[in-house]
């Protein structure tokens, strides 16, 4: 998705708004942009291609100023052109606007806009803001703002300045995130919060429908009527170190490998060795009313929805309690039966992907109790729900989502204990689990021991056309979870399923260069998953295995091995998916791919 970052205060403008166009560039782009103000001259540069173009351009000539906005953009409205790169001016160059969101009336707006004089160069929705702020420009900026946004449908998050009025930067949010960062003598807007790291701890979330004013000095959110809004300060506890690369080569490699110090995040002061459960700050459902919880319904997108389908598993077996996994785009359109103890639990990353938030406000319209789990602070997800636990995970930068993977099913596990211990599950049974907990952290270090293994089996079936991903019960979402990793990131075709479904048609996919990866761990169903293999040998096709020492039945079986450490079954989701990560990553690296900015993708899918 695209990225803003906005500053106004006592520095030159252009480094801080490259830097963070820098952070933002995770997020997935096409073309990016500034313009700054000095004195009453707007400077305006924008580029198609990657930043590297717009930095180029901003040396050759360079953009002065200490009021300033920027953009990278992800094409909706208009082709990847040096024109339609944002910021957008409007009128005589009286306004200079960037937009993340589609404004969906941006075609009539545009005729009328046109039917008065004002001359389009662009192919784009975000335009036509521009000239709309323009039309009711009568020297009160914000009032202009105000009155064109009342004319827009959509959704939009955006920054404004004006030479008009030196040092004044405006954002306004309409269902794409902005926060603003508030400095000394200096205020900083953005899209993420991972572009404000190392410029203020402090930041501002806004809300739909709120706006922002800010001067070097001054911060103002206000609501569609210009009254002012008690708005919280959050604390942005990430350091400059968590959104840099600290030498690993990609971004992806170096979240893979912070995945047990995210975990050790993940539960610290969540594990209650008195009462023996987990302990939660921010539920804000009391135990009684979780208590009378009996159906669970857990949805996601992506990776998130495979944390999901883990997390059935796990409250099955540990707190006893039917849950029903949903894709976030499609739960927001069914019409699901919910009676009055059902809860539904948002699982996201980023806390910002539209459908995932769709879907936890049909839920909130039934009326239904929400929760989220979410890695970034402040988020609009982790707001709007009536609860929930933060992954602690650090920012994820990476496109390809690891380490919020393994935190979301830890934070999954932590809650079916929890709901365990209200229910069934004994002091004893809880302190066991408590245990286990404890020593997952080294057991994803050693798992990491099998990077140079996995760097083999790369190089064996980088230029493969298809991957067969299978597994069993907390296994089979693990399966789905590498096949989406091996797609999303070196674009082999890659299909998980449940072992057992191969007889029903997915086998007369095997020969020869179709690789199959297995994930047989020592376990209650490892015999009906070395008899799956035996069906896919049978028919020539390579066995990659991720099993656990001494499990000859499945190294006899397989071409290539990868071995984990013995784990319980139900913790064995966060070591077996940690292989397939690296294995995505190095085929992917082979392949020349792009590993932290796959094609077509972004980090942040905010529309729908
Ligand atoms: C995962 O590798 C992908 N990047 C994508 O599927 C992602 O999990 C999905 O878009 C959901 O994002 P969220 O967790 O931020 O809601």
């Amino acid at each position: 998705m695209c990225g803003i970052v906005g500053y106004t205060g006592r520095r030159e403008a252009t480094p801080i708004l490259l830097e963070g166009l820098r952070r933002l560039e995770y997020r997935g782009y096409d073309s990016a942009g500034l313009a700054t103000i000095s004195g009453n001259c707007l400077h305006l540069r924008k580029k198609a291609g990657r930043l590297a173009e717009l930095v180029r351009l901003v040396s050759d000539k360079p953009a002065p100023g200490t009021l300033g906005i920027s953009h990278t953009r992800w094409a909706t409205h208009g082709g990847t052109t040096d024109v339609n790169a944002h910021p957008h001016l409007g009128g005589n160059n009286l306004v200079a606007v960037v937009h993340n969101g589609v404004i969906e009336n941006y075609a009539v707006l545009k005729a009328q806009l046109e039917a008065e004089g004002y001359v389009f160069r662009s192919q784009t929705d975000t335009e036509v803001i521009a000239h709309l702020i323009a039309h009711f420009y009568e020297g009160d900026l914000l009032e202009a703002v105000r009155k064109a946004l009342a004319r827009l449908k959509g959704t939009y998050g955006l920054a404004i300045v004006s030479p008009r009025h030196p040092g004044m930067l405006i954002g306004a949010r309409f269902g794409s995130p902005l926060v603003v960062g508030l400095g000394e003598q200096e205020m900083f807007l953005a899209s993420d919060p991972s572009a404000l790291v190392g410029y203020t701890q402090r930041a501002v979330y806004l809300s739909d429908g709120q706006l922002c004013v800010l001067t070097p000095g001054t911060w103002e959110i206000l609501d569609r009527d210009r009254s002012v809004v008690e708005a919280s300060v959050h604390a942005i506890d990430w350091e400059l170190e968590d959104v840099e690369l600290n030498g690993f080569d990609h971004y992806m490699l170096k979240e893979i490998y912070e995945q047990p110090e995210a975990l050790e995040n993940a539960m610290r002061g969540r594990l209650d060795d008195t009462d023996a459960t987990a302990h939660f700050g921010g539920l804000n459902l009391s135990p009684r009313r979780l208590r009378q919880v009996d159906r669970i319904i857990l949805t996601g997108c992506g990776t998130s929805y495979h944390a999901g389908l883990v997390g059935e598993y796990l409250f099955e077996e540990l707190s006893r309690i039917p849950v029903e996994v949903e894709y976030a785009s499609e739960f927001r359109y069914r019409n699901a039966p919910i009676d009055q103890n059902t809860i539904l639990i948002a699982i996201t990353q980023s806390g910002e992907t539209a459908d995932t938030l769709a879907a936890l406000r049909e839920a909130k319209r039934k009326g239904v109790p929400t929760l989220s789990i979410c890695n970034v602070v402040g988020s609009t997800i982790a707001r709007e729900a009536d609860g929930g636990v933060y992954l602690r995970a650090g920012p994820e930068i990476g496109v390809a989502s690891t380490k919020a993977f393994t935190s979301q099913v830890l934070v999954l596990t932590l809650l079916a204990l929890y709901f365990g211990r209200m229910r069934h599950l004994s002091a004893t049974q809880g302190a066991r689990i408590i245990e286990e907990l404890k020593s997952l952290p080294d057991l994803v270090r050693q798992t990491l021991e099998c990077q140079e293994t996995v760097q083999q089996v790369a190089a064996k079936y980088y230029q493969v056309h298809n991957f067969l991903y299978l597994g069993r019960q907390y296994l089979y979402p693990v399966a789905l979870e590498g096949a989406l990793k091996m797609k999303e990131i070196s674009y082999i075709h890659a299909e998980g399923y449940p072992a057992a479904e191969m007889k029903h048609g997915p086998i007369a996919l095997v020969d020869e260069n179709t690789p199959s990866v297995f994930l047989v761990p020592r376990g209650a169903v490892f015999d009906k998953v070395i008899s799956n293999m035996e069906e896919i040998r049978a028919r020539s096709g390579p066995i990659i295995a991720v099993t656990t020492p001494g499990c000859k039945d499945a190294v006899c079986r397989a071409d290539d091995v990868i071995t984990i450490p013995e784990a319980p079954e139900y913790l064995q989701p966060i070591l077996a998916v940690v292989p397939l990560q690296l294995l995505a990553y190095h085929v992917a690296l082979l392949r020349g791919c792009d590993v932290d900015k796959p094609r077509n993708l972004a980090k942040s899918v905010t529309v729908e």
